[in-house]
């Protein structure tokens, strides 16, 4: 089955008709959904199939076993997100274990097809859930206790899905059992002129929640001098990213909640999301805090409060070099590039030799409906992850 085959095959599921895009996330009805296609796939193939303690799934090509060869990715997406994070990584996994079996190869490593969990934080907030769990990167108690927008918990959520939240923390034995972690994603800028390259390295980012609060008013009763407005400061706050992401750093706000959210009434309270990114650690947090010193000035000015925290952090991720080399000298010689955008690879770099290859991303979108890949690049894709596969677990 070709990759773009096996993306028809979840066209429907999770298409938002209010967003456009898709709407997959976390243990929602959806990504449950594309969870039990997944296994059925992976039976179809012989693969089988485990569901670790942090609920991702690994799909085994051999006994799972310590130096395993792991490709795979995640199935979830941003609200009204592309049809390609994610999946095209998690189908052209699927993809190469078919080319491979197709010309007879034996690996003598095992491999395993993962799909990692809430990848996107679209749902819970912070991104790379499953593979942070797995590595100790949040507390378990901490995520346990993440809420959705409609305050259901992470435990629930878990609970409703019919598994066990208490299982929930790092995971050794797993992490023990990987010898390399190759994902393979659609590039999420313009920086792929060909159709496959392999990654170099991730900004550090993070993303942080600012909440304003004030006084709750009428919106025409109130005059415009006896206003304690938190829609203000969050307004400036945007305009404050804006300025202070200069020089190569990212500073975006694409979440606003105000409360009550009525037209006519002024907000007693609004809730902001700041993600920032920038090339090293120190830069991006220069970034945040002239961003939340600018956040501060502006609420007191107005006479509202402001509490800030940080939700989640990821430093600058350098992939492994070697591996890195071998996969571009393997595949021909093709380039590496940098990526601004977090993926669970990032995560799993700090424990295992980890490396990423690229699909050419003809536009550049991505976290939109338009985001694209042509079927040639994705089924290059697909070769190139196959040979990955082979020259690592032959
Ligand atoms: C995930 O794709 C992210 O970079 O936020
Ligand atoms: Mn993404
Ligand atoms: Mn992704």
């Amino acid at each position: 089955m070709t990759a773009t085959g096996l993306l028809a095959a979840i066209a429907d599921v999770g298409a938002d008709r209010t967003r456009g895009g898709y709407s997959r996330h976390g243990f929602d009805r959806v990504e449950l959904e594309l969870r039990e296609w997944f296994v059925a796939e992976a039976v179809k193939r012989g693969l089988s199939v485990e569901t670790d303690r942090n609920g991702n799934i690994w799909a085994w090509w051999g006994n799972p076993g310590p130096d395993a060869v792991i490709t795979g990715s995640h199935l979830d997406s941003v609200p009204g997100g592309g049809a390609f994070d994610g999946p095209l990584g998690v189908v052209s996994a699927l993809a190469a274990v078919d080319v491979l079996r197709a010309k007879g190869f034996v690996p003598r490593r095992p491999i395993a097809v993962v799909v990692f969990v809430e990848e996107e934080g679209g749902r819970f907030g912070v991104p790379c859930l499953g593979s942070r769990l797995m590595t100790g990167a949040i507390d378990a108690d901490k995520a346990r206790a993440l809420v959705d927008s409609d305050g259901v918990s992470l435990a629930d959520a878990i609970t409703a899905a019919g598994a066990d939240p208490s299982t929930l923390g790092p995971d050794e034995e797993a992490l023990a059992r990987i010898g390399c972690f190759v994902e393979l994603h659609v590039e999420q800028g313009r920086g792929l002129t060909v159709a496959v390259g392999v990654a170099s390295s991730i900004l550090a980012h993070g993303r942080w929640r600012f909440t304003f609060t004030g006084e709750g008013n009428h919106a025409g009763a109130t005059l415009m001098g006896d206003r304690r407005d938190p829609m203000v400061p969050a307004a400036s706050l945007v305009l404050a990213a804006r300025k202070a992401a200069v020089g190569g750093a990212r500073a975006t706000v694409g979440r606003i909640v105000p409360i009550p959210g009525g037209t006519n009434v002024i907000p007693s309270q609004v809730d902001v999301w700041l993600d920032a990114r920038a090339a090293d650690d120190a830069t991006t947090k220069s970034v945040v805090a002239e961003i939340q010193a600018m956040a501060r000035l502006a609420a007191s000015e107005e006479g509202c409060g402001v509490r800030i925290t940080q939700e989640s952090y990821g430093d600058t991720v350098v992939f492994d070099e070697v591996l890195r080399d071998d996969l571009s000298t393997v595949l021909g010689g093709v380039p590496a590039l940098p990526t601004g955008a977090g993926h669970d690879a990032g995560i799993l770099a700090s424990r295992v030799p980890t490396a990423m290859l690229f699909v050419r991303n003809p536009t550049g979108v991505s976290h939109a409906p338009e985001e694209y890949a042509e079927p040639d690049d994705c089924e290059a894709g697909v070769a190139a992850l196959a040979t990955t596969l082979e020259h690592l677990a032959a």
